[in-house]
């Protein structure tokens, strides 16, 4: 094998994308990289230049922004804990993920409900596409910074992965599930962080809507939407627990790279 085995991984908004592929990557110690990272952190920096998204003559200022920013990702896996001394599994850690906007922590700015609304629209925007594009497969060809797991294998998740960014990835995988189970997810997760109910949306049916309302649109643009690759293999999660997902694939990358 002449390059890192590489896993990607699709689907709608919160089917389980971002937490399977970290704990896969911390199962096979492979590295992870979160694609929505890039768009959230572009339309973080939009928004708080005062540049309104949806306003069509702003392409081409949110397309040079994309151009500019220096994104980069910090996955901080729990190795060394996974199995206790007495040879038992302990519940592992969940891996978390630390995103840099041009040196700076915007970890938790991209991830507020404002971000969420208008980042659609700017991942509907061709050039920012082809920016973060660039940026991604870089990333994904040199490793990111934490220099620990380098290149045995790499998780990357997002819309189009498997399609595009990655069209030779050794596995693909398309995440889906109900939209009633993904918004009662998305709001356990909320709660389980601290909620803000100033500032957080926390009735699952409004939760629910704006999922599905991001899908639409992120599956009907024009530039590389949202869509299961030929090749990808789809696992419906909705009855599925986080640790039999993470099986099902990591199991699947071992049959595949025949250990
Ligand atoms: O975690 P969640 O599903 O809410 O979103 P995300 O993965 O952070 O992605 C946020 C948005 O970025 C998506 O709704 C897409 O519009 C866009 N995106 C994309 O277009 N292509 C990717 N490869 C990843 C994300
Ligand atoms: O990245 P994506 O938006 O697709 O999903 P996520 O951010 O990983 O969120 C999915 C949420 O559902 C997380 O809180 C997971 O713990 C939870 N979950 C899951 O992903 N799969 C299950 N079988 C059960 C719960
Ligand atoms: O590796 P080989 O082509 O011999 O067989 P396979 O991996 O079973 O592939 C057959 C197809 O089923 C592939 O397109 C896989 O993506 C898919 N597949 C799946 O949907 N679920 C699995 N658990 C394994 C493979």
């Amino acid at each position: 094998r002449t390059r890192p085995f590489q896993v990607a991984i699709d689907g709608p908004a919160a089917s389980g994308k971002s937490t399977t592929a970290k704990m896969v990557a911390q199962r096979l110690g492979f590295d992870y990289i979160d694609t929505g990272a890039f768009y959230r952190c572009v339309t973080y920096v939009a928004l708080s230049k005062g540049i309104d998204p949806l306003d069509p003559h702003s392409s081409k200022k949110i397309s040079a922004l994309a151009e500019q920013a220096e994104i980069g990702l910090q996955t901080i896996f729990s190795r060394e804990q996974d199995t206790m001394t007495n040879g038992s599994q302990k519940a592992a850690t969940l891996p978390t993920t630390r995103v840099f906007l041009d040196s700076t922590d915007v970890s938790s700015e991209i991830r507020t409900n404002r971000v969420s609304q208008y980042v659609s629209a700017v991942a509907a925007i061709g050039p920012v596409r082809e920016a973060i594009l660039q940026k991604v497969r870089k990333m994904g060809a040199t490793g990111d910074d934490q220099g620990s797991s380098s290149r045995l294998g790499l998780v990357m998740d997002g819309r189009d992965i498997g399609t595009v960014v990655l069209p030779q990835a050794d596995l693909k995988v398309f995440l889906v599930a109900d939209s009633r189970v993904r918004a009662e997810r998305r709001l356990q997760e909320l709660v389980r962080n601290g909620a803000d109910p100033t500032r957080d949306i926390l009735d699952a049916k409004a939760v629910q809507d704006d999922l599905e309302k991001r899908d639409e649109q992120d599956r009907t643009r024009k530039v590389s939407p949202l869509k299961k690759a030929i090749d990808a293999m789809e696992l419906d999660t909705s009855n599925l627990t986080l640790e039999g997902q993470v099986e099902v694939i990591v199991n699947e990358v071992n049959r595949r790279r025949g250990a």
